[in-house]
């Protein structure tokens, strides 16, 4: 028997393409698994009005991780257009199998580093190496969101006088998305950072936020991180609002280590922190709860490309990489690091990402035959 049981999900698109690229060089590093697939994605949602279904939430039960691809994802009405017939009318909404599978398994932690490796010509400068934890469960991403706003909701905001200002618009004319932040949430995700800091040596923690502005939940997250620095002494906090984190990411990238932020501020500043060493070819990440863990890459299915086995696979090589590390596998976690390093120094095999011709799969080749 396998060592591991890996839920195994292409999902849409290029997911197909960049899980098979992965899948050769993890049986070059001779991981030990089993690999079982999964339905999740777009065709699901058109055939049974559900892109993630109960049998898929069954199978992650029973592994001990799993490698995600990608899913399309389209607006509301787009997507029930596209329901079977006989699923339509039925008030059937789409929703992000990715972010229900966080909820879902309380996958708190979105671990995302960006490292320059030498020799990418894409690298803003070869001297980052950014580490950015996003909290995964909360914040302006939980899905609580009224539209039209439900009588009781309005009631309940009327205890604020700020609310006045919007007394006189309609239910139907105005639409809430909460930002809900939980002390709980924001210790994790903080205690998180603050020990990945430490165990891999980084100086600083940087929170990033916008306290000055949305006082309650962006303060949250910075009160707490005062707190819990004080067990840190050795690593140094820095606070810098999130708009200003933008300009100092393109300006200064070299000076910071791990960046740690809410759910909808890490989701944006881990794609700038992407491109300024590659971009999302380059992408990895990886969704970590206390008993379970779903990696991926950042990109999404990108419906342009698919089936042309043309797209980048590294980032979904690091994802497998962030795999083994999560499962203990580090030395097979090295020899897969070192493989990416070695072929991206080379600059022999290229896809057209980095301006070269390599597929999918010869990338992925090019990297299975540099493991020893
Ligand atoms: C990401 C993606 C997802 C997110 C989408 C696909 C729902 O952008 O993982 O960063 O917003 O979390
Ligand atoms: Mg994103």
């Amino acid at each position: 028997m396998a060592k591991y049981k890996i839920a195994w999900l292409p999902g849409d698109g290029v997911g197909v393409e960049v899980l098979e690229a992965a899948r050769l060089v993890l049986e070059r590093a001779d991981f030990d698994a089993e690999t079982i697939p999964g339905d999740v994605g777009w065709e699901f949602w058109k055939s049974e009005g559900n892109p993630l279904p109960p049998r898929t939430i069954d199978l992650l039960k029973s592994t001990d991780a799993c490698l995600f691809g990608a899913i399309t994802s389209k607006p509301k009405d787009e997507a029930a257009a596209e329901l079977a017939p006989e699923l339509r009318g039925k008030g059937l909404t789409y929703s992000s199998p990715i972010v229900g599978l966080r909820q879902l398994f309380n996958l708190h932690t979105n671990l995302r580093p960006c490292k320059a490796y030498p020799g990418n010509p894409l690298n803003l400068r070869d001297d980052i190496d950014l580490v950015v934890f996003r909290e995964n469960t909360e914040g302006l991403y939980s899905g609580v969101e009224f539209h039209p706003v439900p009588n009781e909701v309005r009631r309940a905001l009327a205890a604020h006088p700020k609310m006045r200002r919007f007394e006189n618009v309609a239910n139907e004319d105005m639409a809430i998305s909460t930002r809900i932040f939980t002390r709980k949430g924001c210790q994790t995700i903080l205690r998180d950072a603050f020990e990945y800091a430490k165990e891999y040596g980084y100086p600083t923690v940087t929170v990033v936020e916008k306290p000055n502005v949305i006082r309650e939940t962006s303060g949250l997250m910075i009160r707490e991180a005062r707190v819990i620095a004080k067990d840190y002494p050795e690593i140094e906090l820095w606070e810098t609002n999130v708009d200003a984190m933008c300009m100092w990411l393109v300006k200064n990238p070299q000076d910071y280590g791990v960046l740690v932020s809410s759910n909808m501020f890490g989701d944006i500043i881990s794609d700038l922190a992407a491109q300024i060493v590659g971009g999302l070819g380059f992408a990895a990440a990886g969704n970590i709860g206390d008993t379970y863990a779903v990696f991926e890459p950042t990109h999404g299915s990108a419906p342009k490309y698919a089936g042309q086995n043309k797209v980048n696979p590294i980032a979904t090589i690091r994802a497998a990489k962030m795999m083994l590390d999560y499962l203990g596998e580090h030395e097979e976690a090295q020899e897969i690091e070192h493989a990416v390093a070695q072929v991206i120094a080379e600059g022999r095999v290229r896809t057209y990402d980095m301006g070269g011709t390599a597929s999918t799969t010869q990338m992925a080749e090019a990297i299975a035959s540099a493991i020893s």
